[in-house]
């Protein structure tokens, strides 16, 4: 049977194997997919021996997904763009592939799970780091009006915008109302909310947390305060998922009822 893992460390309550399970039952792949616990000193060496030892793919995730991108021999254009890997997989002569469903997992959750079209929209992302860089290319390649990243540090998010071809923005500098707010900053899993105006959201304003939790994220009760209306980042994990394993096994999943499942366990 076909081995898969996703590594990482902590990697014990990694959702992946369940989702991936119910992805190649859907589909009748036959495949097992399990975890590896990523170690520090040994990441690339737990890698080639996976291959070596006839793995067929692997998802990587905190905090490897940089030095998967390293050890890469061939790097798909969206993964040299977003600077890290998530998806590996070994090519036909032997070399290792590296792919980033990331962003192209969360574009599909936006747009075609929950209908949030992102044409003509004047999107705000929040935050400049890893996250974010992985999903600028897929938001730009949908047609919005403008995306702005607004990041604390700012010359972060001026690197980025330099590099992509967006705006960037402090938050203090943020004006007018805008059509899409995507949280990309690591503030929610400190439970704090970046400091973003009120008068940023509209009553039309729609917005997204590429985190998830049991309850609303800071960021997305914020939202609602304010009347918007939004969804958290466990559609993203999902369509991540669902990409690589399009990219492995070249069925696409359904993604909507991996969702609800994974939202009743939680
Ligand atoms: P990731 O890989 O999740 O993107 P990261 O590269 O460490 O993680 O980036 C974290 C992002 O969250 C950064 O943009 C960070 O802002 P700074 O660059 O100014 O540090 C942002 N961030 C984290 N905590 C935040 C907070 N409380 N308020 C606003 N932004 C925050």
């Amino acid at each position: 049977m076909d081995q898969y893992v996703v590594v990482g460390n902590p990697i014990a309550h990694s959702k992946s194997p369940a989702i991936h399970a119910t992805f190649a039952k859907q589909t009748g792949q036959d495949m097992n997919y399990s975890t590896l616990l990523g170690e520090d000193a040994q990441f690339e060496n737990q890698v080639r021996c996976f291959f070596s030892e006839g793995g067929k793919g692997m998802n990587v995730t905190v905090p490897f997904k940089e030095r998967a991108y390293a050890l890469c021999d061939v790097l798909s254009p969206r993964a040299k763009l977003a600077g890290a890997v998530n998806t590996l997989m070994l090519g036909k002569n032997g070399k290792v592939y590296g792919d980033n469903t990331d962003g192209a997992g969360m574009v599909r959750d936006i747009v075609h799970v929950l209908g949030q079209s992102l044409e003509g929209k004047r999107i705000l992302i929040v935050g400049a780091g890893g996250a974010v860089r992985g999903v600028l290319d897929p938001v730009l390649a949908q047609n919005p009006l403008s995306v702005t990243v607004a990041n604390r540090t700012v010359s972060k998010a001026e690197t980025l915008a330099e590099a992509f071809g967006c705006q960037a923005s402090s938050f203090e500098a943020l004006e007018g109302t805008f059509d899409v707010i995507i949280n990309g900053s690591s503030a929610s899993l400190s439970g704090q909310l970046p400091p973003l105006k009120d008068e940023l959201v509209g009553a039309h304003t729609w917005c997204y947390d590429m985190m998830y939790g049991k309850e609303p994220t800071v960021f997305l009760k914020w939202a609602q305060t304010l009347g918007a209306k939004g969804a958290d980042g466990l559609g993203m994990l999902v369509g991540q998922a669902a990409e690589a394993f399009f990219v492995w096994r070249h069925v696409r999943p359904e993604q909507a009822p991996v969702i609800e499942q994974l939202r009743r366990e939680m």
